[in-house]
């Protein structure tokens, strides 16, 4: 088997972009170890109205991600002797999306109060990738310097900021475009519809055109 990133879903807004990313992974075939923070279910809850369910995850994913999970483990956020709390658990990095500015405060500070923030100090010492896809806004102090101070230990602040440039449509073609990039950014290969070439995207040209 590959070795796996960790996705971690905390408790901020965006859980489209959660659902995206995912799918996105799983359709470049690659494994997710998957952490849901309790914050996350309230959010999940409030953008899909679905219940998930620590005891039946597998049927919960299945119906928000519409597709079987089938390279997709999961760990109780709850579950700290889970194997993404050890360094010796091998995973190729890990993507909060969408992070909460409280898991970028515990990850900052190296709170570890739950296996997603664990997780994600473990990626940092083995330094492996660490990406959060913040979403807060406006920014205050406390916010600003907890990203800088994960930016100085090895991490990458990656929000949840679409841009227009490629005119969506939709919002679908938002988190399309989002999970387009992020994958291009994790090294994994990515559709060419939202890449730059000099010229204009052909994402623009057909929008242009349509
Ligand atoms: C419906 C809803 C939306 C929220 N949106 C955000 C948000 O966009 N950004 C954020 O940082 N926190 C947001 N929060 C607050 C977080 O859920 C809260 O700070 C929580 O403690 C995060 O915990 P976690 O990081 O363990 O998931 C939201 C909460 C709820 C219930």
């Amino acid at each position: 088997m590959r070795t796996p990133w960790i996705v971690g879903v905390s408790g901020a807004s965006g859980t489209p972009y959660a659902r995206a990313v995912l799918t996105g992974l799983l359709d470049a075939q690659q494994p997710v170890d998957l952490i849901v923070s309790r914050a996350a279910r309230l959010t999940i809850l409030d953008e899909t109205g679905l219940s998930f369910r620590d005891a039946h995850w597998a049927e919960d994913l299945s119906e928000w991600l519409g597709r079987e999970p089938t390279e997709v483990r999961y760990w109780s956020a709850g579950d700290l002797a889970a194997g993404p709390a050890s360094g010796s658990y091998p995973a190729q990095g890990m993507v909060v999306v969408p992070a909460s500015t409280a898991a970028v405060a515990g990850i900052a500070l190296g709170l570890s109060k739950d296996l997603l923030q664990r997780a994600a100090d473990v990626t940092l010492k083995e330094r492996r990738p660490l990406i959060l896809c913040v979403r807060e806004t406006p920014f205050n102090l406390i916010h600003l310097r907890n990203m800088t101070q994960i930016t100085e230990a090895g991490g990458t602040i990656y929000p949840v900021i679409p841009t227009f440039y490629n005119l969506p449509s939709s919002v679908d073609q938002v988190y399309e475009e989002f999970t387009a990039r992020l994958l291009g950014f994790l090294g994994l290969p990515q559709t060419d519809y939202y890449t730059y070439s000099g010229d204009e995207t052909p994402a623009h040209r057909d929008r242009v055109e349509s």
